[in-house]
Parts: C-alpha cells; sequence; structure tokens
C-alpha cells in the first residue's frame, strides 16, 4: 500500500490525480477479500483495470484497486473453442494470444485498450463486432454478500455500450473471470468500412486483425503519446422521425438503422459539423483529426477536460437537439458522478 500515489499512470487521459491508498491485487482470492473488506467498510474504492475508460475529476478519497490477476484456459468442444479468463489479462494481448492459437473471433476487436474484467461491463465493441458476441458468461464477486456469481451472456442484458453491470449490479459486481466461445469454423465479420476491401474467400484472421490495426493507429490517437480515453460521448440513439427531420437541414449527416424505429447518429460527424474539431478548453482539446475523442493536449485539469466536454454538449444540443452522453466514467472524490 502506498500513501497518496498518483494516478497519473494509471488513466489513459494523463491527468494528474492522487489517491490516498493503491493496492495491486495479483490473485483473485487477494482482489476479492480487498474489495469486499472496503466494500464493507463503506470506504470510497475504485476498481481499476487499465483505466482508459475513466476522467478523474478529483483526487480520489479512497483506495484504488488494480486488478492484475493473469490466466488464460482453454479447452473445446467439437466445434467451439472455449476460453475462461482472469480479469486483469491485457485485452489486446488477448486478441493476440488467440490469433497465435489459430482461435479466431477476436480480431475485430484488436488494440481496444484496457483489461478483460472492464471489457463486459460496457460490451466493448468495434468494427461490426462487441464482446457480446463471443462472451459466453461473466464471474463476479458480489462484494455485499462476498458470493462468486456466473451470469450467462444472456442474463448480462449486453447492448451497445451497455450491460447489468452499469445497471442493476453498479457498485457491487467485481468481475473477477470471463468465458468466451468462438466457432471453430471462423464466420468473418467483414460488413464494417475498411473491412469490406479484404471481401475475399481467401482472407484470414491475421488480414482482419492487421486491417483493424492499421485503421485504429491512423485514426484514434495512442494514448502513450497523446492522453485520451477513446470515444468521449456514445453515438447517440435517436428516433427515425428526428433523424429524418434532421436529414432534411442536415443532408450529410451520419446515421446507422437500429431495430425499434430508432437511428444511431454519427457522434463525430455531430461535432465536426458544429464546427469543433481542434476547439480547446486550457489543456484539452476536440481531436483535430477524430472529433468523438477529446485529447490531454497541453497538460490538460480535470476542469479543463469537464469544461470542454458540457461545451460540446451544449453546442450540440443547440444545433441538433440532441443531448450526447460520456461514454467514459467521470470518478469523482468519492465516486463515480455524471458530467
Ligand atoms: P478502466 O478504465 O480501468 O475501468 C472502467 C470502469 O470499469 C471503471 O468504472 C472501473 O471501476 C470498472 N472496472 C474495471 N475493471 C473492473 C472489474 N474487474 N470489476 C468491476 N469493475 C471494474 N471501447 C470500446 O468499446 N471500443 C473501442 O473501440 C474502444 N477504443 C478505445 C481506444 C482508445 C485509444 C481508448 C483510450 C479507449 C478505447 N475504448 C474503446 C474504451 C476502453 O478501452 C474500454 O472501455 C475498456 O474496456 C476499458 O478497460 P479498462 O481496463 O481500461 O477499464
Ligand atoms: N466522423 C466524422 N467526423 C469525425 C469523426 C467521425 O464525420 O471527426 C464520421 C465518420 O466519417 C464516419 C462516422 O462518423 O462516417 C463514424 O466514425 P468511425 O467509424 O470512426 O466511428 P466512431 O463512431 O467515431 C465508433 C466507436 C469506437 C469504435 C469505432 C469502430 C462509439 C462511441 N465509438 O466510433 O469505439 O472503435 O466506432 O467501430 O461507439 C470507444 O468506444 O472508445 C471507441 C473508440
Amino acid at each position: 500500500m502506498t500513501d497518496n500515489f498518483s494516478l497519473k499512470s494509471h488513466n489513459t487521459f494523463g491527468l494528474e490525480h492522487k489517491c490516498r491508498a493503491l493496492m495491486n491485487a495479483k490473485t483473485t482470492e487477494e482482489l476479492c477479500s480487498i474489495c469486499i473488506e472496503l466494500y464493507a467498510s463503506n470506504q470510497p474504492m475504485l476498481i481499476l483495470g487499465g483505466g482508459s475508460n475513466i476522467i478523474l475529476c478529483d483526487d480520489f478519497a479512497g483506495t484504488v484497486v488494480v486488478v492484475e490477476t493473469k490466466g488464460i484456459e482453454v479447452s473445446s468442444t467439437e466445434s467451439y473453442h472455449l476460453l475462461s479468463v482472469e480479469a486483469g489479462e491485457d485485452w489486446h494481448e488477448l486478441v493476440c494470444f488467440c490469433l497465435s492459437q489459430g482461435i479466431a473471433g477476436f480480431e475485430n476487436l484488436a488494440l481496444i485498450p484496457g483489461k478483460v474484467g472492464a471489457a463486459p461491463i460496457q460490451n466493448i465493441g468495434a468494427y461490426g463486432v462487441e464482446i457480446k458476441d463471443i462472451c459466453e458468461w461473466v464471474e463476479y464477486c458480489d462484494l455485499s454478500t462476498g458470493k462468486h456469481i456466473r451470469l450467462s451472456a444472456n442474463e448480462c442484458n449486453f447492448s451497445y455500450r451497455e450491460s447489468i453491470f452499469k445497471q442493476q449490479l453498479l457498485g457491487r459486481a467485481l468481475i473477477t473471470k470471463v468465458g468466451f466461445k468462438v466457432p471453430k469454423i471462423w464466420q468473418p465479420k467483414l460488413d464494417y468500412g475498411p473491412l469490406r476491401a479484404l471481401k475475399d474467400p481467401a482472407v484470414t484472421p491475421k488480414d482482419v486483425f492487421e486491417c483493424i490495426c492499421a485503421t485504429r493507429m491512423s485514426k484514434l490517437p495512442d494514448p502513450a503519446k497523446v492522453g485520451n480515453a477513446g470515444s468521449f460521448f456514445k453515438n447517440p440513439v435517436i428516433s427515425n422521425e428526428l433523424y429524418l427531420s434532421l436529414t432534411t437541414k442536415f443532408p450529410n449527416i451520419v446515421g446507422y438503422p437500429q431495430d425499434a424505429g430508432k437511428t444511431k447518429v454519427a457522434a463525430g460527424w455531430l461535432i465536426e459539423a458544429a464546427g469543433l474539431k481542434g476547439f480547446q478548453v486550457g489543456g484539452a482539446a476536440v481531436h483535430a483529426d477524430q472529433a468523438l475523442v477529446l485529447i490531454n493536449k497541453n497538460s490538460a485539469t480535470s476542469e479543463d477536460v469537464l469544461n470542454l466536454a458540457r461545451h460540446v454538449v451544449d453546442c450540440i444540443d443547440k444545433q441538433f437537439g440532441i443531448r450526447l452522453q460520456p461514454e467514459p466514467r467521470m470518478i469523482a472524490a468519492t465516486g463515480e458522478r455524471s458530467l
């Protein structure tokens, strides 16, 4: 345990905040016993993977528990590869491991930062695949009872950037292990953007992996060089009615049809159309190439980031009548808060 530990290297936005105590948990037993004790004592606690989906709004007045549990077990049935993966494994390393073992199905999700335990929480997704498509179960420790529970993927209520872990189980589920199930006969998903160019019967999982990595590296800033938390806002899902009325005013607006009379709108397009690309507040800025990403341009403070984000939300609301919701979790001194 360390007093007043800096969290700068524990959040990919690179915000300079401290916590009272920081503990690294390397086994599931250790992880669960630390978190159960902190939960019972009512002390502020932040469970942390790679810190790639948080915005620290203040110094944290409690204990940060970093999940560092490791282990990947592989088995199979006649038709499926099965994996059981500890929460502290790095997501992208898992994707690379699968590729090296001839296990296909993870490649569209290459280069997403963070750890396996956080991946189901917002049902990570990219390039036409979400974790819900390959997840079989999620195991968590219920911090209020100490019980270990395994939920089927269906019970996780996965939807776009959502799951039961952000709803009914918010604040009391410590994810310890995730199970995956992918068919041995590969079914490539090549419908999204640059992947369409790969439509060729000879395409391999490695081709898809390389295309995804190249695309992501050309579009998204590398947090090791420029602090960021990926997409800062979710793509809003609006009624077809509102979308149609917007298309008459903004014929180039980008939207994707969804179920139940809804359309998902590209928030990056809205922010760019509002003229906010490159817009800066203090050291924080809207990325000049990808408007959905806010960056730490020059020693940004959390106030800079929050003020910039609020400005973007207000501008988009005024211009399009759509209120953007942040994707990363806002972490204040004693726990999560809204923007
Ligand atoms: P953290 O930021 O450490 O934690 C996120 C939240 O989950 C926190 O509230 C934390 O308390 C909680 N948490 C973490 N681990 C556990 C656990 N074991 N049990 C319970 N609670 C836990 N996301 C996508 O979906 N698609 C993308 O394409 C994508 N691209 C990105 C690109 C960049 C450059 C960056 C910086 C981020 C991107 N993200 C993307 C967002 C991010 O990578 C994912 O949300 C990722 O799953 C977060 O993992 P993490 O370990 O860093 O979580
Ligand atoms: N666009 C603009 N201007 C911009 C940015 C985007 O007009 O500045 C337009 C693009 O031209 C495109 C559309 O918006 O027509 C969508 O852009 P892109 O394909 O880059 O995807 P995105 O909506 O910006 C989403 C996810 C990403 C994920 C990619 C690929 C969300 C909030 N973001 O981004 O996830 O990697 O699709 O699937 O759903 C993340 O969650 O952190 C993340 C990076």
